[in-house]
């Protein structure tokens, strides 16, 4: 079998759950030293667990994405360990549906630190090591909500948008130098944190409705379904790979078609 990510340094953010985690194991599983980071210890050695137990490798590196200082201690020493680093996969991110007018600042601020200044910050952070080797690639979770009108999200839609015009920016000013980066911008995908969430919709329902708000999202997919984290983690893996030399500064919907039935209405 090919092992499309061989010799490859790859950093994950988020690594501990959902998409992170999925990522985390393909990215091993194509040969990749994976560091694994999430801020909470234990899911990011569950994740670093599962890549061994598959013959992969990899470490932990505990550390809060929101804050600039940890982030660039946690590339720094990545760097020196490993001696070289490859892939940045700014993958943290999320937000829970309320309305604008109801999204205090402070929750304002929450949001965009955890969905966009943590890219920021690791993609500062990692970007003199790539421009040094003259060879790095970025790739950044955004989301159909960065995209397209989506109700409840709005301080997460911007941040999201927001995230993509930096990866592009990227992509051409450093490109020449060996630098990729682009953004991967998933549908609803069944991570545990979403289907708690959309079951929590329906426990708070009062009527009665003959679908769950599970079934009610499917039909809302093109293809029938929500994705999973494998979903993702496969075009992440291609986005990351060499085979995706040309792709630079790319923003890929992985969403069963909803971004295509939206911006054609
Ligand atoms: N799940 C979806 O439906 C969906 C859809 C579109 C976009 N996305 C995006 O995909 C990315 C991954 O989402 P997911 O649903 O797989 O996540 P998840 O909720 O399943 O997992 C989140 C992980 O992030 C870790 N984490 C939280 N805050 C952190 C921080 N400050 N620093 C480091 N780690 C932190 C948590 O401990 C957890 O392990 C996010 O950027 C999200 O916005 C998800």
């Amino acid at each position: 079998m090919s092992k499309r990510l061989e010799k490859k340094i790859a950093l994950i953010t988020a690594a501990g759950a959902g998409i992170g985690r999925a990522s985390a194991i393909k990215f091993a599983r194509e040969g990749a030293r994976v560091i694994v980071n999430d801020i909470n210890v234990d899911l990011a050695e569950q994740t670093l667990a599962f890549i061994i137990e598959q013959g992969g490798q990899g470490e932990v590196m505990v550390a809060d994405v929101t804050d600039q200082q940890a982030v660039e201690k946690m590339v720094k020493q990545s760097h020196q360990a490993l001696g070289q680093l490859d892939i940045v996969f700014c993958n943290a991110g999320g937000s829970l549906p309320s309305a604008y007018a109801e999204v205090s600042d402070d929750e304002f601020e929450t949001i965009y630190a955890l969905n966009f200044r943590s890219v920021h910050y690791c993609i500062k952070a990692a970007l003199p090591i790539m421009l040094a080797q003259q060879s790095g690639t970025f790739l950044c979770t955004s989301s159909g909500a960065g995209i397209n009108y989506s109700p409840g999200l709005a301080a997460y839609g911007a941040a999201k948008a927001g995230l993509t015009s930096l990866a592009r920016s990227i992509a051409v000013e450093y490109g020449s130098q060996g630098i990729r980066a682009n953004v991967i911008a998933p549908g609803p995908i069944e991570t545990p944190s979403l289907r708690a969430w959309l079951d929590s919709l329906d426990a708070k329902q009062t009527e009665k409705t003959t679908q769950s708000t599970y079934q009610q999202w499917c039909e809302h997919v093109p293809v029938g379904r929500l994705g999973n984290a494998d979903d993702i983690a496969n075009a992440a893996v291609f986005l990351v790979s060499d085979e995706a030399a040309f792709v630079n500064g790319v923003l890929l919907p992985v969403d069963g078609a909803i971004h295509a039935k939206l911006s054609s209405a």
